[in-house]
C-alpha cells in the first residue's frame, strides 16, 4: 500500500538517536499523569524549578481584608508579575478577566468565617467547576490538631480523588491554630501528612529553627506562605532562608499586596526565588523601584 505523502523530500528517521525519556524536574511528581505535570508546570516554572504564587484568598473566611478591598484594583496590576494566582471561583469570575494566561490555584475548602470555628470547613468547589474555570490547581485548607482535623483531611482526600480523576492537582494548606506551636515539628508532622495522603504540593509556614528538616521529611513540593505582614526585607530574608532549605517557592499574599509598593515587592521576591539574588540585593530593587 503507496503512503500517502507524495513530499519528494527523503524520509529521516534519525535511527541512531534514542527518543529522551526525561525525569520531569519536580520533586515528587514524576509519576504524575501528562495533565498533572502540565499544570504543574504552569505553577512551577519549568527552568528555575519554583514558583511565585499571589494569595489573595483571605475574603473566603475573613471578607474584604486590608489591601482586598478592591481586587480590581489593587491586585490586577500585580497579577502579571506572579506565577500563579490563589484566588477564590467568587473573585476568578468576578474580577479576573478571562482572557489572562495565568495558571490559577483556587481555594476549594471554606465554610466558617472568623467569627466561628475556622476549621470546621467543607469542600467549597466541586471538581467539574474547577475544570470548566480551567484551574491549574485547587487547594484545600488541613487543621491539623484542630477541632475538625479529620473533616479537613476527608476534605483533603476527597478533593485529591476528584483531582486525580480530571488531572487537577491539590495543594494542601496547613493552617496552624492560634493554640498550637509554630515549630518545625509540628510543621513535619502537617506537611508530611498531606503529602501522605495525596497533595501534589503543600504550603506550610517558615519556621526558623530547622526548617530544612520540614522540606526534607516531605516528599512533594512546599510552597511557603508570607503570614502577616513584616518589613519588606525581613519578607525578603524570609524567603530567601525558606528556599536555601528546600522550598520551591512562595505563596506569599500580604506581605505584598499591604506593601507601600506591592509590584515593586512582587518583583523583588522574584528576584530572590527565581534568580537567587540575597535579600539585601532584593531589597536595594525594591527600594529603587519605590522611588523611581
Ligand atoms: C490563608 O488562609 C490564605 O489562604 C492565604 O492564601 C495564605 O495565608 C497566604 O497569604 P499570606 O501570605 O497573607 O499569609
Amino acid at each position: 500500500m503507496p503512503e500517502a505523502d507524495f513530499s519528494s523530500k527523503q524520509k529521516e528517521y534519525f535511527t541512531d538517536i534514542p527518543q529522551k525519556n526525561e525525569a520531569f524536574f519536580l520533586k515528587g511528581s514524576n509519576n504524575l499523569d501528562w495533565g498533572m505535570k502540565n499544570r504543574l508546570s504552569r505553577i512551577f516554572s519549568p527552568d528555575s524549578g519554583k514558583t511565585v504564587m499571589l494569595a489573595f484568598d483571605h475574603g473566603y473566611f475573613q471578607g474584604p481584608t486590608t489591601g482586598l478591598e478592591r481586587i480590581d484594583i489593587s491586585i490586577l496590576p500585580l497579577a502579571l508579575q506572579a506565577d500563579a494566582l490563589m484566588l477564590t471561583r467568587g473573585i476568578l469570575r468576578s474580577v479576573i478577566p478571562p482572557s489572562t494566561r495565568k495558571s490559577i490555584v483556587m481555594r476549594a475548602s471554606g465554610g466558617p468565617s472568623i467569627l466561628k470555628e475556622l476549621s470546621n470547613e467543607n469542600i467549597a468547589v466541586a471538581m467539574e467547576d474547577a475544570v470548566r474555570m480551567n484551574v491549574s490547581a485547587v487547594a484545600v485548607q488541613v487543621f491539623i490538631g484542630g477541632e475538625f482535623e479529620t473533616q479537613s483531611i476527608h476534605n483533603l482526600t476527597r478533593l485529591v480523588d476528584a483531582g486525580m480523576r480530571h488531572g487537577i492537582p491539590v495543594l494542601g494548606v496547613t493552617a496552624v491554630g492560634k493554640e498550637m506551636v509554630r515549630d518545625a515539628r509540628y510543621m513535619r508532622l502537617a506537611t508530611r501528612i498531606c503529602a501522605e495522603l495525596g497533595a501534589s504540593f503543600v504550603k506550610t509556614y517558615f519556621v526558623e529553627e530547622d526548617f530544612e528538616s520540614v522540606t526534607a521529611s516531605c516528599p512533594v513540593p512546599i510552597v511557603i506562605a508570607g503570614g502577616k505582614k513584616l518589613p519588606e526585607l525581613d519578607a525578603l530574608t524570609m524567603a530567601r532562608k525558606a528556599i536555601d532549605q528546600g522550598a520551591l517557592g512562595v505563596d506569599m499574599g500580604r506581605n505584598i499586596f499591604q506593601s507601600d509598593a506591592p509590584v515593586a515587592m512582587l518583583e523583588a521576591v522574584r528576584k530572590v526565588v527565581h534568580e537567587g539574588v540575597s535579600p539585601k540585593e532584593a531589597f536595594e530593587y525594591y527600594q529603587t523601584q519605590k522611588n523611581g
